[in-house]
């Protein structure tokens, strides 16, 4: 007999492992619960018991007595203690002994969700609305899976519709649909919020006015809430986008945002419920958009009635790949204030783009605002958090499974800001994809697990470098998919890329220095120094604060041109390194969600060369220099990319051809959605 030597032998075993190796079959709509037991079983295997001396929504696992117990303050803590219990089995972290006490970090983690009546959803990317106003019937097996996520992640919130709110939400009508949809929310210890539209009095009834301080607009919201609460005993209460955005609100009678959101509270008062007042609001007269909110709420700051919250978007402006935390954050002292991150991927190539946001929401609640000296993070000031959904009626809630991550991390964040967008990445690819059949976990998590996570965690930054690295920011055109960085389209300079990057043939970027729109002032020390001073400014919001030449040197030695190339080319090698790492881990995840995975990485790539194509090649029409030699060259001329538009659906998703490269057409054919 011929002696093979032992190398060879060895790639013959091996061989024949890995073709044992055979993916689960899974297409991605039991999203983070894929790899858990059922809730009923995992409730069957324990001994439960309410204890009112545990925080009402916190729980207690722990063995005792030969068998496995969760104890826990409520019906709702105890639900919370039986997820945790699956999630801690499903990632190898339930063995004998276990002990494990949690209780959630903010009161109310809430999603908000821009679903219109007519079943649009304003920046949705995942089908139309899961609610399915338009329908004779709710969906309720839906609700109902939509409430078991929720509830295995802590989220105990939900409004139901648009911030941009319609008045026909408050109709008797909407309001027994809604009561239908809280009974089953209540179920899994979601609260139910509405959004409502600041005119609702004149629209719905007639009224002359929406003064807030008028006697018979008071009378109606009062009779408003006590019809709602009438129908929905336990209801949340309301957000409110008032004077922003062309929404009417109480300033439109020379109130406050204070009078409004006061007059609010009062009705909602008496039966329990909160109003959530946005401090979204920029006016075009404002220098400085990202000053605004600031300006606005600072002189309001102890007017607030005890059942407001003021939400705050994370960053100044507007969801952007990249921005400071909301220098708000650190100012109001006697207000409580809310987070609003965005889940849904309005400005990181919506459901299209693999972009875990874990990374981006860290940086912020991490940010120390220095309101009450050192260690002041943003997620101290906060005492509540709320996400812009990204759910639709997509059969996997979110278009994209990698989308599910960060309605996932959402959650997880909103429950325990402590913990780490690793530790969050790592939770969810685990619960997520199944290990296939014939593999080792070992294995699994080495040859899987593990490259995944990496693709996660380096995936905000990837788009960053490639829409908007060094700080620039709202780089967009038309649906919010796209670059338009030549965009000065009326009405409002405030919605113009220009006005942003402010480029031109001296160098480019938005100064927010003193000498400038004073922005960093609006930052409590030592960071308003440390913003303005180019020396300790960070590189990576250097163009958010400053306006710089093209010849400014970085800290790496090369000019600020060059830098700005090297991190557009930066951004596309990395997705360019996830699609390479993708087709190895072909074997060991399903074929439907690796073709759906490889579909869009393609798509992600191309439109991260899109991107570098038009901004780059449009900045060098101002800074008059080459491409470095290092980098990959432009592809597409900037003259049949300028003024141009991606071709978007009736919804305004966006359009790729067979290879996946961006529909690119002439203004004309372009649809708003
Ligand atoms: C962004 C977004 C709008 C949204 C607004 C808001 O501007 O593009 O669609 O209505 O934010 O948060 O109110």
């Amino acid at each position: 007999m011929r002696a093979f030597p032992f190398a060879v032998l060895a790639g013959i075993f091996l061989a024949a492992c890995s073709s044992s190796v055979r993916p689960a079959e899974q297409d991605g709509t039991d999203l983070w619960l894929a790899a858990g037991k059922p809730y009923g079983e995992v409730l069957a295997s324990v001994q439960t018991a309410i204890d009112p001396a545990l925080p009402a929504e916190g729980f207690h696992i722990y063995d005792a007595g030969g068998a496995r117990h969760i104890d826990a303050g409520s019906e709702a803590g105890l639900r919370y203690g039986v997820y945790a219990l699956q999630r801690a089995e499903a990632l190898g972290q339930a063995g004998p002994g276990m002990d494990l006490q949690e209780k959630p970090f903010y009161d109310l983690r809430i999603l908000n969700h821009w679903d219109n009546l007519d079943d649009t959803v304003e920046r949705g990317y995942a089908g139309l609305s899961m609610w399915e106003w338009t329908a004779a019937e709710i969906p309720e097996a839906r609700i109902r899976r939509y409430g078991e996520l929720c509830a295995s992640i802590g989220i105990n919130g939900s409004v139901l519709n648009n911030v941009n709110s319609n008045p026909l939400m408050l109709d008797a009508e909407h309001i027994a649909r809604v009561a239908k949809i809280a009974d089953i929310l209540r179920e899994y210890g979601i609260k139910t919020y509405i959004s409502i539209k600041w005119t609702s009095p004149i629209s719905l009834d007639g009224l002359k006015s929406g003064d807030p301080l008028d006697p018979k607009v008071r009378a109606w919201w009062k009779d408003k809430a006590d019809e709602i609460y009438a129908a929905i005993p336990d209801f949340g209460g309301f957000l409110v986008k008032a004077n922003s955005e062309g929404q009417a609100g109480p300033q439109d009678y020379g109130r406050t945002h204070a009078d409004g959101a006061n007059m609010l509270a009062e009705a909602l008062k008496p039966h329990g419920g909160i109003v959530m007042w946005r401090a979204f609001v920029y006016a075009p007269t404002s220098p400085d958009r990202a000053n605004q909110a600031v300006e606005e709420f600072l002189p309001l700051d102890g007017q607030f009635a005890d059942n407001v919250i003021v939400q705050i978007k994370n960053g100044p402006v507007d969801f952007q790949p990249r921005e400071p935390f909301s220098p708000l954050f650190g100012k109001l002292r006697n207000t409580k204030m809310m987070m609003e991150f965005q889940i849904t991927q309005e400005y990181l190539g919506f459901s299209n783009h693999l972009a875990y946001l874990g990374t981006m929401w860290k940086e912020c609640l991490d940010s120390d605002t220095y309101r009450d000296g050192p260690g002041s993070s943003v997620a101290k000031m906060v005492t509540a958090v709320a996400g812009v959904a990204n759910t639709g009626q997509d059969a996997n809630f979110t278009g994209y499974v990698f989308a599910q991550a960060n309605w996932y991390a959402f959650g997880r964040l909103a429950w325990n800001p402590e913990l780490s967008a690793e530790e969050i990445a790592d939770e969810w690819v685990r619960q997520t994809f199944l290990k296939p059949e014939g593999m080792s976990q070992k294995a699994f998590d080495k040859k899987f697990v593990a490259p995944v996570h990496d693709i996660l965690m380096a995936s905000r930054e990837a788009v960053v470098n490639y829409e908007m690295p060094l700080g620039l920011h709202h780089l967009f055109g038309g649906t919010h998919y796209g670059p338009a960085p030549w965009d000065r389209m009326p009405p409002r300079p405030d919605w113009q890329p220009a006005y942003y990057h402010k480029a031109d043939s001296a160098g480019i970027g938005f100064d927010r220095t003193k000498s400038g729109s004073d922005n960093v002032d609006q930052y409590n020390e030592p960071l308003a120094s440390t913003y303005e001073n180019l020396e300790t400014c960070p590189e990576n919001l250097l163009l958010w604060f400053h306006h710089l030449p093209w010849d400014y040197k970085l800290a790496s030695g090369r000019t600020l041109w060059d830098e700005i190339c090297l991190h557009y080319d930066r951004g596309i090698q990395t997705v360019e390194g996830f699609r390479k790492t993708w087709q190895e881990l072909k074997p060991y995840v399903s074929p439907a969600l690796w073709e759906e995975t490889d579909r869009k990485l393609t798509i992600q790539a191309n439109d991260g060369r899109w991107w570098r194509d038009a901004n780059v090649g449009y900045f060098q029409t101002f800074s008059g220099r080459p491409v470095p030699e290092d980098v990959e060259p432009l592809r597409t001329p900037i003259d049949s990319l300028i003024f141009r538009v991606l071709l978007s659906d009736r919804l305004g998703m966006p359009q790729h051809d067979e290879e996946g490269n961006p529909i690119i057409v002439s203004m004309r054919r372009f649809r708003r959605p």
